[in-house]
């Protein structure tokens, strides 16, 4: 692979995905996208390249953008925004929509669907009363091979075993050989969807809670800035939004304000905090 072949590479990502390769991720190119090379029929990547060079974005360009995404993920990932979720989130949401009984909730990266799945099953478990709720849980990634894993919820044995409760697995899923499979109610909850945050957001009702976690870190500062105003815009003016433990919106968008618990990277919109005077 030569550097203009990564730079082919990188700005393609860039457009299509607004993600950043770093400099010194030549290794990644190389492992990701040798089976792409392989399966497209090129002897290699630059082969590739060489091809897509000059032509209309096609299935391969695709295929080389969904590789390059790291779709690592896991259930209850971190731990504490779930718990805020169960312990203020949700029950302050559940106070102030007494009257419509209506929650929605947009996993926005939702990678292979353990982030949705998990907010699912920790809401249906915590509280059975939302049952008779219109309660939508949204999931969308750019990755269409994990959309469709999300989609059929099924999961190997490996993956269960990052973050899944023994007793949550008993609950929540049927055994299928070697693999796992959401229960049906579970599945029923969760609606995916092919989702590029950079590209046009199909029709949704405002969520009250936007999960935006662990894709940002791919960003650049401006593709932060502009996906975080729309976030604002599309979000309910009293919603919630998680970020990734390594993601902010300080020196972002000033719009956002960081609440308690601090390790849950939970945040509300600043109008919103003011309105209550505090
Ligand atoms: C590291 S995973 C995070 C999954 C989950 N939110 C979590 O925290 O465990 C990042 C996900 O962001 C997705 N992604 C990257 N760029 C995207 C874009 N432009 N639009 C939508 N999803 C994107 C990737 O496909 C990947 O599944």
């Amino acid at each position: 692979m030569t550097p203009t072949d990564v730079a082919f590479i990188r700005s393609l990502v860039h457009e299509s995905a607004a993600l950043v390769l770093e400099p010194g991720k030549e290794y990644l190119v190389e492992s990701r996208l040798a089976p792409v090379a392989r399966d497209a029929g090129y002897p290699s990547i630059s082969h590739m390249v060489a091809a897509l060079r000059g032509t209309p974005y096609g299935r391969t360009h695709h295929a080389i953008v969904q590789a390059m995404t790291t779709n690592e993920t896991s259930w209850f990932r971190d731990r504490h925004p779930f718990d805020a979720l169960v312990t203020t989130v949700v029950p302050e949401l559940m106070a102030r929509r007494a009257a419509e009984r209506r929650l929605t909730i947009w996993s926005a990266a939702c990678s292979t669907g353990q982030e949705p799945y998990s907010v699912a099953m920790l809401l249906l478990d915590t509280f059975p009363q939302l049952a008779s709720w219109n309660l939508t849980i949204l999931a969308s990634d750019l990755a269409e091979d994990a959309v469709a894993q999300g989609r059929a919820g099924r999961y190997s044995q490996l993956e269960v075993n990052r973050g899944m409760p023994a007793d949550m697995l008993v609950r929540h899923f049927q055994r299928d050989g070697a693999h796992w499979v959401v229960a049906d109610g579970i599945r029923r909850m969760v609606r995916f969807g092919v989702v590029n945050l950079i590209g046009p957001w199909p029709e949704m009702a405002s969520p009250d809670i936007v999960m935006l976690r662990n894709v940002m870190i791919y960003f650049d500062h401006a593709t932060k800035q502009r996906l975080l105003g729309r976030i604002r815009e599309r979000m309910r003016p009293d919603g919630y939004l998680f970020l990734g433990n390594a993601e902010t919106t300080l020196n972002v968008d000033d719009g956002f304000v960081r609440i308690e618990p601090t390790r849950a990277g939970l945040y509300r919109l600043r109008s919103a905090i003011q309105g209550q005077g505090t």
